[in-house]
C-alpha cells in the first residue's frame, strides 16, 4: 500500500507531504471504523518492557519531531507503536525556521531538517493531551523558544516540566537538536549540571505535591567527542534523570549521494545508522546498567531495530525510517525482535 503512495508522497515539498500525512493520520483517528482498520492492519504482537517504572507494549517508539503539536496521537497510537514522543514543544508558539527547512535524500535514505522547532506551544499541546488513547505510553519532548537566551534556558524548561508532568508519561529534555542554535552548548558539563540540577530539584519538589514523579529521559546529539560524552552521562547520573537517548541527528556528512547534502541542518534516517549505533554502544558502556537507554537514529529495517537492543537499548525508536518503509515498518520490526 505504501509503496503506491510513496512516489505520489515524494512529487511534493517534503515538508507538504509530511504536513498531508499528519492530516490524513489525525482524520484517520477521529473516525472510528478507520481506527479499527488501521489498528487491524498494523497490528504488532506484543511484546512488553518495564522501563522508568512504565510498561510498553514492545519496544518500538516513534522518535520526537513527527507530530510536534500533537494534533495525530490518536491515529499514531492505531499503527502498532509501544510508546509515541510527542514535541519538541517549547513554552511559546514559534514559526521555526524559514522554508524550505526539510529534504529528503533519496539516494541515501537520509533526511536533512533544519525546522528549528516550529510548533504551537505548550498551551496547545496540553490542551490536546488532556484527551489521550490508552494502551500507549506517551512521552513528551521539551525544548527551548529560539528567542530565550541559553542562560535562561531552565526558565523554559521548568515552565514545561510543570505544564507536561500531569499529562504525560515520561518527559525528555532535548538538549541535542542542532537547529536552535547554541542549544547542544547545554550538553557541555557545566550548563548540564545547572539545568539538569535545575530540573531535578523542581522534579522533587512537584513529586511532595500530588503531581507524582514523572520520568526524565535527556537526548543526547551523536556528534559529542568521547570526553563530552563522559561529561554529560556523568552529570544525567548525578542529577537521577531515569534515562538516555541517543540520538539525535548529525552535522556530520559523509559518503552522501543525494544533491540536497549540501543542506544545512541535522541528517538522519540510513546515512546515521552507523555512527547513531557507535554512540549508543558508548553510552551503554558509561551507564553500565544504572538507567535504560532508547536507542534512535538510522532505524530503516527491523535488523537496525535488533542490532540496537543486542547492543544494549532497551527501547527503540523510527522517525526517517518509515518516510521510506513506510509505517508498517512497526510492526515488521516488533514481529523481528
Ligand atoms: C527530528 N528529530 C527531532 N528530535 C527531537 O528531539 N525533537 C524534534 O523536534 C525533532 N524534529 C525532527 C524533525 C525531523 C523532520 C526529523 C527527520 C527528525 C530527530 C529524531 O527524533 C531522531 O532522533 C533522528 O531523526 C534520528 O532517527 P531516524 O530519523 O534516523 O530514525
Amino acid at each position: 500500500m505504501y509503496k503506491t503512495i510513496r512516489p505520489l508522497l515524494f512529487k511534493l515539498p517534503t515538508e507538504t507531504s509530511h504536513h498531508l500525512t499528519l492530516q490524513a493520520l489525525q482524520l484517520a483517528g477521529a473516525i472510528a471504523p478507520i481506527r479499527w482498520v488501521l489498528a487491524r492492519a498494523f497490528y504488532a504482537p506484543p511484546k512488553p518492557v518495564q522501563a522508568f517504572g512504565l510498561t510498553f507494549q514492545n519496544p518500538v517508539g516513534l522518535a520526537a519531531g513527527y507530530d510536534k503539536d500533537g494534533v495525530a496521537i490518536t491515529g499514531l497510537a492505531t499503527l502498532g507503536f509501544g510508546h509515541l514522543e510527542i514535541g519538541t514543544v517549547t513554552p511559546r508558539p514559534q514559526a521555526g525556521n524559514p522554508q524550505p527547512r526539510l529534504f529528503r535524500l533519496v539516494e541515501d535514505e537520509g533526511v536533512i531538517n533544519r525546522l528549528g522547532f516550529p510548533g504551537k506551544g505548550a498551551d496547545f499541546l496540553a490542551a490536546r493531551l488532556t484527551k489521550r488513547p490508552r494502551g500507549v505510553v506517551l512521552g513528551v519532548n521539551l525544548g527551548k523558544n529560539k528567542d530565550t537566551p541559553l542562560e535562561n534556558a531552565s526558565d523554559d524548561y521548568i515552565t514545561l516540566l510543570r505544564r507536561f508532568t500531569p499529562l504525560a508519561d515520561y518527559l525528555t529534555i532535548n538538549i541535542s537538536s542542532p537547529n536552535t542554535v547554541g542549544l547542544r552548548r547545554l550538553q557541555g558539563r557545566e550548563m548540564l549540571e545547572s539545568l539538569l540540577g535545575a530540573i531535578a530539584r523542581e522534579r522533587h519538589s512537584m513529586s511532595l505535591g500530588r503531581a507524582g514523579r514523572v520520568p526524565i529521559l535527556v537526548k543526547l546529539a551523536p556528534d559529542l567527542s568521547d570526553e563530552e560524552l563522559d561529561d554529560a552521562v556523568g552529570v544525567i547520573l548525578a542529577t537521577q534523570m531515569d534515562g538516555i537517548i541517543a540520538t539525535n541527528t548529525t552535522l556530520a556528512r559523509e559518503g552522501l549521494k543525494s544533491a540536497h547534502r549540501v543542506e544545512t541542518g541535522g541528517l538522519s534516517g540510513k546515512p546515521l545508522t552507523g555512527l547513531s549505533d557507535l554512540v549508543l554502544s558508548k553510552v551503554v558502556n558509561r551507564v553500565n546498567g544504572k538507567i535504560p537507554i532508547v536507542g534512535v537514529g538510522g532505524i530503516t529495517h527491523p535488523d537496525d531495530a535488533k542490532r540496537k537492543l543486542d547492543l544494549g537499548a532497551t527501547l527503540v525508536q523510527v522517525y526517517s525510517g518509515m518516510v521510506y518503509a513506510g509505517p508498517a515498518l512497526v510492526k515488521q520490526i516488533v514481529r523481528k525482535i
